[in-house]
């Protein structure tokens, strides 16, 4: 549910940062401002400093700065959204959501998808054949309730019985997609399986998988399809029972199916997530990305697993996590290695590699090709060296793996320079888009077209919203900032009707547009503010400048 932006206007408007951080902080006052360590960055001398009257706060180590909201953001490592609800009880402020049919009908379903959870764990319960292979697996009865495994009765009338019960309407077993409507029965998909609910960032049942229980039957995993409240590429599981571990990591593991991931839990190793056997999305990234600097992949050691392994790094690299691969061969996957106990697995992770170095050393050992296939495998390493780095969208990190490519392998930096972007070019011609540049015959919107522009922009460089520079400049845009802050949280919905206007209209929107809209609504920003404190405003907007327009190069 989204909060209201008569909330978010109010919470603004109320939150001083002295009394917000010093929450946090012990502040100490010198003049007219007060100091910290900042807690942002390790440091023995403090230069933290918050200023009352400007209702700011900048480090002059680090840089970051902002006000009250920004930093309980970044403090507590959570969304704007949750930032503004915390500030919110602070104050007393009341919190109004936007009530939307769709969040209604999102709390309606992932309602049902309790009630089933309920239905099969109850079963679970009952059935000795589920029992009995949970316990073949090892699963311990804390990972069944910690994970909230169930079991689907192979008799449809318990089905029935639940749902009449509970009163639960067959139309909504279908939208949650456990059961095809088609003649007058009821058959859930599931029947017979065992099931692991499957749950988003916030701990909804957004969906279920199944395993078989009899070996060899295909498939061996069903999943839930796609459905209003479930999307493969959006959700990763054991996300939600992950969190807090990967928030203090600030590192995460990344396993294939749902059984590497128990059995990694239930040895301890908690700050995982998997992917669930299917190809890895630029859309995990980005939740990732909230929470963790690097990822380890740790994929079954087989072919098909080593091939997944590099399109994720790709992916991940593009986002700018660092990725770490975890190699091993005794075994198949990360399950059956958890049953070679902790040090073995805390072995294998210890001694990840950052995957581009991981590939290096391999190139190292083919690196005298005389003979053809020799040849072969060089060339084939070294091309995903290349392709992984030419998905790298931050420039310095993209180059430093040049650089270290370079050193490693004797090759000149702008050969490899060269080949990287090559690659480059042919991503880049796959993904060509659609913006036309045409007049603006403007939709009646309450923004301007400039705001439009840049939206526009941003929509389809959704990634600058992950930019905190980037986004601490536009969002002083007070039309756009609502909307902005709803398209970082992937919350589009109450806006989805502007998102799609502007997506039809054809606006101007070349390089120079942009730019030329920045420059001059940045002048007007209230730079004032920070003058006191002694941020060089001109600085930033000229970093913030050079970064729109290396990045509309690019495409
Ligand atoms: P695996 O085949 O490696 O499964 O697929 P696994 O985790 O080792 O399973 P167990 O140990 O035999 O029980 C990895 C993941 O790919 C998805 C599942 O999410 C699985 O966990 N998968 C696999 C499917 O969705 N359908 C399938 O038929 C097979
Ligand atoms: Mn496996």
């Amino acid at each position: 549910m989204a909060i209201s932006p008569q909330t978010i206007e109010e919470v603004n408007r109320v939150a001083n940062v002295y009394d917000v951080i010093s929450d946090y902080l012990p502040l100490k006052k010198t003049g007219s401002v007060y100091v910290a360590l900042c807690p942002f960055h390790s440091e023995k001398t403090p230069s933290f400093v918050v200023s009352p009257t400007k209702n700011i706060f900048k480090c002059f180590g680090c840089g970051i700065s902002g006000n009250a909201i920004k930093f309980v953001m970044e403090y507590e490592k959570i969304s704007y959204f949750d930032a503004i609800v915390k500030i919110a009880q602070k104050y007393n402020i009341p919190i109004k959501y936007i009530n939307s049919d769709k969040d209604n009908l999102y709390k309606g379903l992932y309602s049902i998808t309790r009630a089933i959870t309920e239905f099969y764990k109850e079963n679970l319960k009952n059935s000795s054949i589920a029992k009995e292979y949970i316990k073949k697996r090892g699963i311990s009865p804390q990972t069944v309730e910690e994970f909230e495994i169930g079991y689907s009765p192979t008799d449809a009338n318990q089905l029935k019985k639940y749902i009449q019960e509970k009163n639960i309407q067959i139309e909504d077993l279908e939208k949650i997609g456990l059961i095809t409507l088609n003649i007058d029965d009821i058959k859930d998909k599931f029947s017979g399986r065992l099931i692991f609910p499957i749950k988003d960032i916030k701990g909804n049942i957004v969906g279920f998988g199944g395993r078989t229980l009899e070996e060899g039957k295909q498939p061996k995993y069903l999943n839930s399809p796609d459905t209003v409240i479930y999307k493969k590429g959006n959700t990763l599981y054991g996300i939600y029972q992950s969190l807090p571990y990967i928030k203090e990591k600030e590192s995460v593991i990344i396993v294939e199916g749902y059984m590497d991931l128990i059995s990694l839990h239930q040895i301890g190793i908690k700050n995982v997530v998997a992917t669930l056997g299917t190809a890895f999305t630029k859309n995990q990234a980005k939740l990732l990305k909230k929470y963790a600097k690097e990822a380890i992949v740790m994929f079954d050691s087989d072919e098909s697993g080593k091939k997944a392994a590099i399109d994720a790094s790709k992916i991940l690299l593009s986002e700018s996590i660092l990725v770490k691969y975890a190699y091993y061969t005794s075994v198949k996957d990360p399950d059956e290695l958890s049953k070679q106990g902790l040090s073995k697995v805390k072995e294998v992770i210890n001694s990840s590699k950052d995957i581009i170095l991981f590939l290096l050393e391999k190139l190292k050992e083919t690196e005298n090709y005389d003979t053809e296939t020799q040849l072969k495998k060089y060339q084939t390493i070294y091309g995903h060296i290349v392709k992984i780095i030419a998905y790298i969208e931050d420039p310095v990190l993209r180059n430093s793996y040049i650089q270290i490519v370079s050193q490693k392998t004797g090759r000149n930096f702008q050969s490899v320079e060269a080949d990287v972007e090559k690659i480059k070019k042919l991503i880049e011609r796959e993904k060509i888009s659609k913006i036309s540049i045409e007049d603006e015959d403007s939709i009646d919107l309450r923004l301007s077209v400039k705001e439009k522009i840049i939206l526009k922009y941003l929509i389809e460089n959704t990634h600058l919203l992950q930019d905190g520079d980037f986004y601490d400049k536009i969002s002083y845009f007070e039309n756009l900032k609502y909307i902005l802050e709803l398209m970082k949280t992937g919350n589009t919905e109450p806006i989805q009707h502007i998102i799609d206007s502007i997506q039809k209209e054809k606006l101007n929107i070349s390089q120079e547009s942009v730019k030329l809209i920045l420059e001059e609504e940045l002048k007007k920003i209230e730079v004032n503010q920070f003058l006191s404190i002694g941020l060089e405003h001109q600085t930033d907007v000229n970093k913030i400048l050079n970064k729109l327009i290396t990045l509309k190069r690019r495409r």
